[in-house]
């Protein structure tokens, strides 16, 4: 993945990419306590869109909340502004987002106490994340040794880095072992979600997903189960077991990197088909229209680039929030 651009915002300005430097004593870098967010950015028929950007600065600054590190220096539409005047100069349609809150000054003594906090934002060109067949075959998982983190241990609603080491162990694990993803169970054994995903099942035409206490509350999970009622689907959210995923007749997981991919198989056993199933390839279909501006219904979760009287829109929508 070439992670290259133009520019990089960095502590307030638009900066060269080669430019965007932190020192070396940065202590987010040494104790993991950096905040971040994962955002695309889609072609629509009225120019490049980022997807759900509100709902994602949002969850930023609740991480920032859930984290303790205090005021932020950059209001919600600085931040916003600051993200859509990014993409459009670096002169990107496709591409990822990647905010990061960071503790500047401070931050030695393991207490966020009298910390300087600041921010940068990354674009760069995407590209599949779990691989171009991934769509249609879907993937191979397993269920990871690691369990997910107590969400009284490391706080599973905030996207803070530290917390990704859980991440990093399970999915490296998983891929050394042959699969493509890891499945982690929560602290009591039921199932949670991925390294970087939200899951579902199907049974039955019904669909299912783990409830909100310990998984991250997705914004691809959220988008999903909206588009899913809006079709009629019956969603329910409730414990699922390990041997549950077993006998579905699909699973499927969710996020702003991987977007929709079915599970093909789970520890060796094949999952209904071995291949994308038929309510996975319908929400599929769906949220890519969605992402894509294909569709109307869901416009607001659109935020041009290219548009300023849009980006003006959204800016006053986004006082609101
Ligand atoms: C642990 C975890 N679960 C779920 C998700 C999916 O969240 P979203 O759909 O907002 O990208 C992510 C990705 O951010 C994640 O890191």
């Amino acid at each position: 993945m070439a992670f290259d651009s133009d520019y990089i915002w960095l502590e307030g300005e638009f900066v060269p990419f080669r430019d965007a430097k932190l020192h070396f004593l940065t202590s987010s870098l040494h104790y993991g306590t950096g905040i971040f967010e994962g955002i695309r950015s889609y072609e629509t028929p009225d120019g490049p869109s980022v997807f759900r950007l509100k709902d994602h600065l949002k969850r930023l600054l609740n991480s920032a909340q859930i984290l303790g590190l205090g005021e932020i220096p950059y209001t919600f539409e600085e931040l916003y502004d600051a993200t859509i005047k990014l993409v459009e100069l670096n002169n990107m349609v496709e591409c990822y987002i990647r905010p990061l809150i960071y503790i500047k000054e401070g931050g030695w003594n393991l207490s966020t106490i009298k910390i300087k906090i600041d921010a940068g934002i990354a674009v760069w060109k995407w590209t599949n994340y779990l691989g171009d067949e991934a769509l249609a075959k879907g993937i191979r998982a397993n269920i990871s040794s690691f369990p997910r983190h107590h969400p009284n241990i490391m706080m599973t609603k905030g996207k803070t880095a530290g917390n990704y080491v859980n991440s990093v162990l399970a999915k490296s694990e998983s891929m050394r072992g042959g699969f493509d993803e890891a499945i982690m169970l929560d602290p009591n054994g039921y199932v949670s979600e991925c390294t970087g995903e939200n899951i579902f099942v199907v049974r039955d035409g019904v669909i299912y997903t783990p409830p909100r206490n310990s998984v991250l509350e997705g914004i691809t999970r959220d988008t999903v189960i909206t588009i899913a009622k809006d079709k009629n689907y019956e969603v329910v959210e409730e414990i699922i077991s390990r041997d549950q995923l077993y006998i579905s007749d699909e699973v499927f997981v969710t996020g702003t990197a991987a977007e929709v991919i079915a599970l093909s198989e789970i520890d060796h056993r094949k999952i209904g088909s071995g291949a994308t199933g038929l309510v996975c390839a319908d929400l599929q279909k769906s949220y890519s229209d969605v992402i894509h501006g294909k569709n109307k219904k869901y416009s607001d979760w659109l935020d041009y680039v290219n548009n300023t009287s849009h980006s003006e829109v959204r800016l006053t929508e986004a006082k609101a929030v």
